[in-house]
């Protein structure tokens, strides 16, 4: 949360109505006085793509209209700063009050320097409230030029709002220290920005969000002096798991002003911790081709040192006993049932594993990391490793996480003197890299376009797709995110087979390497790829434009992007992937910071990609991990579901307005069930027996607590947090 949030949002913020639009330019837009009455009514909170705008790029303005009562700034301290929020905007805007510039961010296509994108940043401008141009108690416009390179465009993720701009700020920003998951640690600040000292009262009131109740109210007397920040230092205690609401709100002694209430959800951990005695995690299957090296590290948790073995190992493959690596070759095809054998001091866990030895590969979603959420085009082969170090380090190798993918901007702006694609200086040596990765269990993924750009404007495969399936061969990669991009460019027409026709170029050129590589599509799923991306042996394919991390985006993807239709193509090997999962430290140049989903939205997104079948591929900063996104990221049961053996996406069963309730069904006849609630508030959710597919006499299993819950009945209830989930298994 930022300081300037820290207003009530009641009485000192006002929310502007929804804008007129018009796509096109004409600077005599910005003046108060145009006529905007034929121009159509959009909401600006979401991207004008989603609202009937398709394929809309360039130039396009909004245009708010509102009246600025004096009554809102009464009640604030300080009443000559405004502060004009207009969420995010997509790709570059200027703003203007009543004709006059207010702010600008991104650089358009005639701007000195050139265009410049700034899709993903905040925007916050600040106006003087005594301003000649300022209208109080009247009709003001704001008007907004937008400019849109490509993709979705416009003004996206909040509704716009003017503050005014407090001089005594709390801010609270989202980190808290939760390495005891029944202690949360907080620091929150005040600061002082009058010309004097103040001293008041800062007020923490602490509530059960579940049932409302205040649990606790810690008051302190505090004295800053003009200019000063003053940290409170809380520890909130709450049983593990329960969820907890802080509002902050500080009191001037001398005038009983306030700022407005800072209210925030503490972080909480649903996942228990892993017993010290051993356990065999992942999945139950594993697929290679015949002659293609083999890796796979058995996945367990316990307490160190364990020792892995496996019984019925075939010939051609060794495991290492400390290690639990299991490498070699197969040169037969066929299935091979063994036993993975983990053991400590505390006893011996055993698992039956099927190696399917044949021509599918991804027999279950493939787990890892990609780069791209996190550091853009500005990755480097030192930021790879240390993501790949934390993936080790904070035990998420253990629960089954293997692919290590570098995303765009690796390549080096030309090919060698045989047209070998090249790392750029930010890499050394590939196979050096993927060796270190190979010899800790995990795997190394690289991406590229069939076009002659990628998306970032680097090399693509084009007229080079053997070339550099070879290279990846050589350098030994494991995956390949395959992205269109450039392609547009030189596109044959606009027919199915022309869209099919580059990826059917690379399948070949990756069936003749003798290595297993993963054929990841990712072309936003132009020409309903589920329907056709198993014809060109592909793995997996994107089947959406770009996640951000916010709400709409999320619940974009998971309800209204039509991915039930997509359910019927997933299968063992074939995977519907909704993007990257924007948990953890994300920013996607660079510019990390904690993903803008709230807790709640956290546990929806990671339950529905779970039961969605999707690839799981964490997008954030792994050297960033805190215990929430450890804890979120390695819960086994939940793993399980998507890892399942059946391979079948989750459909709707019941979708009314607020919720809806998907059901997956697993291998062993059992059903996970997701409980989504699309509300502001707390639901009770009913899901009746008929509609999930279940008798009511089975149990149930609360698979984020890993607790059983009793028997399903004829109607379950589930308390869903605002936009969050509940997982459930129902046994057979
Ligand atoms: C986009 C793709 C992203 C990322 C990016 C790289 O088209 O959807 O996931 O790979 O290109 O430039």
């Amino acid at each position: 949360m930022c300081a300037w949030q820290a207003f009530a949002e009641e009485d000192t913020s006002l929310r502007l109505p929804d804008p007129k639009f018009s796509p096109g330019n004409d600077d005599s837009w910005k003046n108060a006085g145009f006529d905007d009455s034929s121009w159509k009514t959009i909401k600006a909170d979401v991207h004008w793509e989603n609202q009937g705008y398709r394929n809309l790029d360039g130039y396009a303005w909004y245009r708010f209209r509102f009246v600025l009562p004096s009554s809102f700034r009464e009640k604030t301290f300080s009443q000559d700063k405004m502060n004009v929020y207009l969420a995010r905007i997509d790709d570059a805007d200027e703003a203007y009050w009543n004709g006059v510039k207010i702010g600008k961010t991104g650089r358009f296509y005639d701007d000195q320097g050139g265009y410049s994108t700034n899709f993903n940043a905040e925007r916050n401008y600040q106006v003087d409230a005594n301003a000649p141009f300022v209208k109080w108690d009247q009709e003001n416009v704001i008007a907004v030029k937008v400019l849109d390179d490509n993709g979705l465009g416009g003004m996206n993720g909040a509704k716009p709002v003017i503050r005014m701009v407090d001089k005594v700020l709390i801010d609270v920003s989202k980190d808290a220290d939760i390495s005891n998951p029944e202690l949360t640690g907080k620091t929150v600040i005040l600061s002082n920005g009058f010309s004097e000292t103040m001293s008041g009262s800062m007020i923490a009131t602490v509530v059960d969000r579940l049932t409302g109740k205040v649990l606790e109210t810690k008051k302190e007397k505090t004295q800053i002096t003009s200019g000063a920040t003053h940290p409170f230092k809380y520890q909130f205690k709450h049983e593990r798991g329960q969820m907890l609401e802080v509002r902050y709100q500080f009191t001037d002694e001398k005038t009983g002003k306030k700022t407005g209430a800072v209210v925030e959800s503490l972080p909480y951990i649903l996942t228990p911790v892993s017993p010290e005695t051993p356990r065999v995690n992942g999945a139950d299957v594993f697929g290679v081709r015949p002659g293609s090296p083999f890796l796979y590290k058995i996945p367990a948790t316990g307490k160190k040192p364990l020792e892995y073995s496996v019984e019925n190992l075939p010939r051609g493959l060794q495991v290492n006993n400390a290690t639990g690596i299991i490498t070699g070759k197969l040169e037969k095809a066929g299935n091979y049932t063994v036993t993975l054998v983990v053991k400590n001091a505390l006893g011996t866990d055993r698992k039956p594993f099927e190696i399917k030895c044949g021509d599918l590969l991804a027999l279950t979603p493939p787990m890892g990391w990609n780069s791209w959420n996190c550091f853009g085009v500005n990755v480097t082969e030192e930021k790879v490793r240390g993501s790949a170090q934390a993936m080790i380090d904070k035990g998420l190798i253990d629960h089954g996480w293997a692919y290590m993918n570098i995303d765009d901007g690796w390549q080096a702006a030309e090919r060698d003197e045989n047209n070998i694609l090249q790392p750029n200086e930010k890499f050394g040596n590939i196979r050096k890299l993927a060796d270190w990765m190979h010899e800790r269990g995990l795997k190394l993924g690289i991406y590229s376009s069939p076009g002659p750009l990628t998306c970032g404007r680097f090399l693509g495969s084009y007229k080079y797709e053997t070339l550099d399936a070879d290279i990846y061969n050589d350098w030994g990669i494991d995956y390949l995110k395959y992205d269109w991009c450039g392609y547009s460019s030189v596109v044959e027409n606009d027919s199915l087979e022309a869209f099919i026709k580059p990826y059917r170029v690379m399948e070949k050129a990756l069936r003749k390497q003798p290595r297993d590589i993963i054929y990841s599509l990712c072309q936003y799923g132009m020409k309903d790829v589920w329907t056709w991306g198993a014809q060109v042996d592909a793995n997996t394919w994107r089947v959406t434009g770009d996640i951000e991390d916010t709400w709409d985006s999320l619940s974009g993807i998971a309800f209204r992007h039509g991915v039930d239709r997509m359910a019927p193509y997933a299968k063992p090997g074939r995977w519907n992937d909704l993007d990257m999962m924007i948990v953890g430290y994300v920013g996607w140049n660079d510019n990390l910071r904690r993903t803008r989903l709230t807790w709640d939205e956290q546990y929806m997104h990671v339950s529905f990609w779970a039961i969605q079948v999707t690839p799981l591929l964490i997008g954030c900063d792994m050297t960033k991990l805190d215990d929430f996104t450890v804890a979120l990221l390695t819960n086994d049961e939940v793993i399980a579901i998507n890892q399942d053996k059946l391979g079948e996406q989750a459909h709707r069963v019941a979708k009314e307005d607020g919720y809806e309730v998907w059901v997956k069904p697993l291998h062993d006849g059992a059903v996970a069930v997701g409980i989504f609630n699309l509300d502001n508030e707390f639901s009770r959710i009913k899901v009746r027996a008929e509609d999930a597919g279940v008798n009511p006499n089975n149990k149930v299993r609360d698979v984020w607590r890993q607790q059983d819950t009793g028997v399903f009945g004829n109607v379950y209830e589930a308390v869903v947090p605002p936009h969050g989930a509940v997982l459930i298994k129902v046994q057979k």
